[in-house]
């Protein structure tokens, strides 16, 4: 039996160990704002936090979660208003929005190890994480934005 927490909240799962963890996310516990890119670890659309660090759901196994934590966009902020989700807001950033919720767990980590990143770090650690719609320069000007708090 695997036993985890997944934003804030106990669960347990008894079925194949080797099961993407975003596949349980999205099927088992109907946590569909992380998105299925490219399930090889290139787009990061399915980019959560474990234990707080920016992880690719595609690609980790539920069975390396066990009794680790997991937060998922939908646990980021239970209004919706972290600094980051505040700054897209302001800066309009999504287009389609795809990609958006990886995107903001990844600025997320980010911040919470960086709290001023410069801009080439931004870059740095946001490269991975791509936009079919080309919204880098508002995604990197939100993330300086909810460093200053501007
Ligand atoms: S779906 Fe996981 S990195 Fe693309
Ligand atoms: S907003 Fe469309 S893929 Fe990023």
């Amino acid at each position: 039996m695997i036993k985890l927490r997944v934003n804030g909240r106990e669960v347990s799962f008894d079925g194949d160990p080797s099961m993407p963890l975003l596949w349980y996310l999205r099927d088992e516990l109907a946590l569909t704002g992380t998105k299925f890119g490219c399930g090889v670890a290139l787009c990061g659309a399915c980019t959560v936090h474990v234990d707080g660090q920016a992880t690719r759901a595609c690609i980790t196994a539920i069975s390396d979660v066990n009794g680790r934590s997991v937060t998922t966009i939908e646990g980021l902020d239970p209004d919706g208003n972290h600094p980051v989700q505040r700054a897209w807001r302001t800066f309009n950033v999504p287009q389609c929005g795809y990609c958006q919720s990886g995107q903001i767990m990844q600025a997320a980590a980010l911040l919470a190890t960086n709290k001023n990143p410069s801009e080439s770090e931004i870059l740095n650690v946001m490269s991975g994480n791509i936009c079919r719609c080309g919204c880098y320069q508002r995604i990197t000007a939100a993330i300086k934005a909810a460093a200053t708090g501007a």
